[in-house]
């Protein structure tokens, strides 16, 4: 049975977290390179990890900084860490983070690294505001302008149309279509009912609530001591509601699609802020260094499609890749972590991977098979526990390990969706 790695097995040794809050609550005054350099700051203490044995930092995110563009490298010049650990930073959209730790682990797979970091940030709280062009323009002129006159002439040529901003969306600059459209579109074409939806948003809530309550996802946290007053702190992801009700989501409106729509705030996953990272070692230096790894990387596989045509369903192409590298089927899966961007995607995923239109799309001969649901998202997902665009993957990764152990699990899928029509997946293999 192949295995990842190039006969250099690369292990997933810790992972951690910070609370994901949602964006314009708790975390609104930290940047995205806060939120990382806590979480690795709080990773390397809590695993003893000698700070010379990093060969590399990698971290992802998807809005990044103008101040702090290599995010990564301001995450590695930590102060309990050495000032010579090369680090980048990568983005791809949602799975920005998976793509920091596929970075990670071929340089582990080559043998150009023993010992990596990778993981990711967001912080949607604090996205860029553009100024239009006419006001950079006259900004410009006025800095270049040598008098007085001359700066007062460059600011005179603004025009009260210069002064709107330009404001983010959340939208492909290739069609110009909302992740929320595109999810609203994807709920259209594979018939999937609003109250489908909302059950799946309720059972996010249901099952990262008891995640909470019994310490499960808790213990993949740490507390942060909101600065500067360190008076407040955050223990959880605040985005839970363990009292959502049927009625509830049922009363909420549809947000991108007012009229017809099925899509609303309470089956989606809510804009948040949040960091995430994990430890990836080779095998033989996590045994010479003392650390028992969680688990191994089995496979991976990226794919994409038409951004114009069903956007989140790229999962569907990604996941029968990953499987067929690792020499398995879904049977052989114990457990299945799905990234929640809206219950739309994930509805039409589980679809898809039954369908044999999408097996054929992914050059298989069959269909994946049907996800059995009590091994699915079992401590929720990102419709009740958030999405830092940048952090996902990370959280994902850390869950899945974790969760395999616990249930004693031999081998997990997770798979991704992202912006761009992109998807991703993975399988990991329990090192117990
Ligand atoms: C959908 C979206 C627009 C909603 O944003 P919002 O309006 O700020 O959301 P809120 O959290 O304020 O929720 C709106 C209302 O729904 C209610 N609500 C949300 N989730 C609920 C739930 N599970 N149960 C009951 N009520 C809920 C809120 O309480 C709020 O009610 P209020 O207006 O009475 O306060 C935003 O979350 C969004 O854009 N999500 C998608 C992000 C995205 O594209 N990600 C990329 C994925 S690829």
């Amino acid at each position: 049975m192949p295995t990842f790695g190039n006969g250099r097995r690369v292990a997933i040794v810790a992972g951690l977290r910070t609370p994901f809050e949602r964006s314009g609550t708790l975390f609104k005054s930290l940047s995205a390179q806060d939120l990382g350099r806590a979480v690795v700051a709080e990773l390397v203490a809590r695993t003893g990890l000698d700070g010379e044995e990093i060969d590399t930092l990698v971290f992802g995110t998807v809005v990044p900084s103008v101040l702090a563009p290599n995010i990564a490298r301001e995450v590695a010049l930590l102060p309990m860490l050495p000032k010579g650990i090369p680090a980048f930073s990568v983005s791809r959209a949602c799975t920005s983070a998976n793509q920091a730790i596929t970075d990670a682990a071929d340089q582990i797979a080559l043998g150009h690294a023993d010992v990596a970091i990778a993981g990711g940030a967001e912080s949607l709280s604090n996205v860029p505001i553009l100024h239009s062009r006419g006001f950079a323009n006259a900004l410009v002129g006025a800095s270049k302008a040598k008098s007085v006159g001359g700066k007062l002439g460059a600011l005179t040529r603004i025009r009260p149309r210069d002064l709107i901003p330009i404001t983010p969306a959340i939208a492909e600059p290739s069609t110009g279509e909302t992740m929320g459209q595109s999810a609203e579109k994807m709920a259209k074409l594979n018939h999937i009912p609003r109250e489908e939806q909302d059950q799946f948003a309720l059972r996010s809530h249901r099952l990262a609530a008891a995640g909470t309550q019994d310490g499960r996802l808790t213990a993949e946290m740490m507390p942060y001591y909101v600065p500067p007053n360190y008076g407040e702190v955050a223990l959880n992801d605040n985005g839970i509601r363990p009292d959502s009700t049927p009625e509830a989501l049922a009363a909420l409106k549809p947000v991108f699609d007012r009229k017809y729509g099925t899509v609303t705030a309470g089956n989606s996953s809510p804009l948040t802020d949040g960091a995430a990272a994990v430890i990836l070692m080779s095998e033989e230096r996590a045994k010479a260094l003392g650390y028992t790894p969680l688990a191994y990387i089995k496979s991976y596989a990226y794919a994409a499609l038409d951004p114009g045509e069903q956007l989140l369903q790229a999962p569907v192409l990604a996941a029968p890749l990953a499987l067929a590298r690792a020499g398995l089927t879904l049977a052989d899966i114990d457990l299945v972590e799905m990234h929640e961007a809206f219950a739309a995607q994930v509805l039409s995923n589980l679809r898809g991977f039954e369908s044999q239109l999408w097996a054929e799309r992914a050059g298989m001969t069959q269909p994946l098979g049907e996800v059995d649901r009590s091994r699915l998202n079992v401590m929720g997902g990102s419709i009740s526990i958030g999405h830092p665009f940048g952090a996902t993957g990370a959280r994902i990764t850390t869950t899945l390990a974790n969760e395999l152990r616990r249930r004693n699990g031999q081998f997990g899928l997770m798979t991704l969706c992202a912006a761009g029509g992109m998807g991703f997946a993975m399988v990991l293999e329990n090192a117990s």
